[in-house]
């Protein structure tokens, strides 16, 4: 993006242009077009290997998209220098101006400059061998693994292993990453620490959280006996030097690229306790579904690149509609982790207030993303989704394919609420008995997007994750934001040093706390 030619006074004009198109409601959109459904919906196919072909329908019909909005977003993928931003991406070019660096997460997948595919195999094939090693006895008997990481260090590998493990799972993990003691206490309240290994997940081995809770759970290992704590370690980190100083062995050391975001970490080794509890089969298949995504989205322009047109989406209802959240229900017991993971990946990535060049933005940014699981939230908070006062645009995500052995009912019941809501949030009506009652009336003409998995198998699961990362970095091209750095961060890392070291120069509300908690 730092090469990207953006032609500023366009992309203003045509901010302008969609402000003031015409607002048909989705019933007129829904009328005005029989091809509505095939025009904004899409099948893509994949095989990975040799496993059988896997399937992701995406649904942007029941969105206010059309025609006139669409062209006007295609134009502005001209204007922001889309196709040259999108080919730094995969091309090694500087896409992270602020840091100076490239955004190699691709390349894990093997969608990448030759030689960042080729390091990223050789790194694969190392946390391989370690894997397979594991799994034959080689560090004794392993059936429990306390990752220990947080943000981009956590957040992927909880999900993926609770989506993909369901049904097999070769090793019991739990995911720490809060400060918090409880966290910790909890997972050792589940472990046996004679058969327990310590993953410690930090691409700078530096964060508080991490380093605390790993220097505790070396603590726990040898207050329970075990010998060699240290030797039961596994470093997954893009400062191998400092694991290694900070006391892992070499051998279990897994490193990955710097240029990994740590938000994007999932296909390195951050992604070792996935493999270790589904095995390398399935975690090179998760890497395969990424890898075809990834290959829609390098060939496809406009409204038929899928990522793209969710971005489109995305930021007509931020920007041209005033929505300040999207939320995202996951339709599947398997996905419940989905809403904290994008947390991360669109508000870390997206939200900002200058551009790539250091100049303030020129509207709002990343929406605030938030939901939960179906049908559980539709008891909790759909009401305000149907008769709030905000418009929120909606994403369903659920698979054809079900999660568990039960009655066929189940399913067939979670995906009939699933697509009920997406219909009766855009029809709209009155549920009192004269249709008259004010209370019991539903507006409707809601926004909602589906995403329908074949199955929720490794493959389909990757792939919907690199879409989501692909959505991300079409809306920060697009908005001119660059979606690789998060100083935003920073500041509040550094007070809660001084907070709990007690020096520096504090409000008087926050030295009133400090005192009152006898931190001062
Ligand atoms: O606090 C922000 C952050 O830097 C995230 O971007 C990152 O995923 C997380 O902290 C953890 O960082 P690390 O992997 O270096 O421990």
């Amino acid at each position: 993006m730092i090469e990207q030619s953006r032609d500023n006074a366009a992309i203003t004009a045509l901010w302008e242009r969609l402000s003031a198109l015409p607002r048909p409601s989705l019933a007129q959109l829904f009328e005005s077009d029989g091809e509505r459904v095939e025009k904004l919906s899409q099948r893509l196919d994949f095989t990975v290997e040799d496993a059988d072909p896997v399937g992701i329908r995406l649904d942007w019909s029941k969105t206010h998209l059309d025609d006139a909005v669409l062209n006007a977003f295609e134009e502005m993928t001209n204007a922001a220098g889309f196709d040259a931003a999108r080919e730094a991406l995969f091309g090694g070019g500087i896409v992270n101006p602020t840091e100076g660096r490239p955004a190699t997460h691709g390349a894990m997948r093997g969608s990448g400059q030759e030689a960042d595919v080729e390091e990223a195999e050789a790194l694969l094939a190392r946390m391989g061998m370690l894997v397979e090693a594991i799994h034959a006895g080689a560090l004794g008997e392993v059936n429990h693994l306390i990752h220990i990481g947080i943000g981009g260090s956590a957040l992927g590998p909880d999900l993926a292993v609770d989506a993909l493990t369901r049904d097999l799972k070769r090793v019991d993990v739990h995911v720490v990453s809060n400060i918090d003691g409880l966290a910790l206490e909890e997972a050792f309240a589940a472990c046996d620490p004679a058969t327990t290994l310590i993953a410690v997940a930090s691409k700078t081995f530096t964060t508080t959280e991490t380093m605390t809770n790993a220097a505790s759970a070396l603590k726990w290992l040898a207050d329970s006996g075990v010998t060699d704590p240290s030797g039961r370690v596994v470093a997954l980190t893009a400062n191998p030097e400092k694991a290694v100083e900070w006391g892992v062995d070499e051998t279990r050391v897994l490193p990955f690229p710097e240029s990994v975001g740590g938000r994007y970490s999932l296909w390195s080794s951050i992604g070792f306790p996935v493999a270790l509890a589904v095995g390398m089969e399935d975690f090179r298949a998760m890497l395969g579904g990424a890898q075809a995504m990834d290959s829609h989205f390098r060939k496809n322009d406009g409204r038929a690149n899928g990522p793209l047109l969710a971005a489109f989406s995305d930021l007509y209802y931020s920007r041209v509609r005033g929505c300040q959240t999207r939320a995202v229900f996951a339709y599947d017991e398997r996905l419940a982790l989905l809403p904290d993971y994008l947390q991360q990946l669109e508000m870390e990535s997206n939200g900002k207030s200058v551009t790539f060049d250091g100049k303030p933005v020129d509207g709002p940014t990343a929406a605030i993303t938030w939901g939960g699981v179906g049908t559980d939230a539709q008891h909790a908070v759909f009401q305000l989704l149907h008769q709030g006062t905000h418009m929120t645009p909606v994403d369903f995500i659920a698979s054809i394919a079900p999660g568990d052995e039960l009655d066929p009912a189940h399913h067939k019941s979670l995906l009939a609420n699933c697509f009920a809501q997406g219909a009766a949030l855009m029809a709209g009506g009155n549920m009192s008995s004269d249709g008259k009652d004010p209370a019991r009336a539903f507006a409707g003409d809601r926004p909602s997007a589906t995403i329908l998995l074949d199955d929720c198998d490794a493959a389909t699961f990757g792939a919907m994750i690199a879409f989501h990362e692909h959505r991300v970095f079409a809306g920060a091209v697009l908005m001119g934001i660059n979606p690789f750095d998060q100083f935003g961060v920073e500041l509040g890392k550094k007070m809660a040093k001084e907070v709990e070291s007690g020096e520096g120069d504090f409000d008087a509300s926050t030295k009133a706390l400090m005192e009152a908690a006898g931190l001062k």
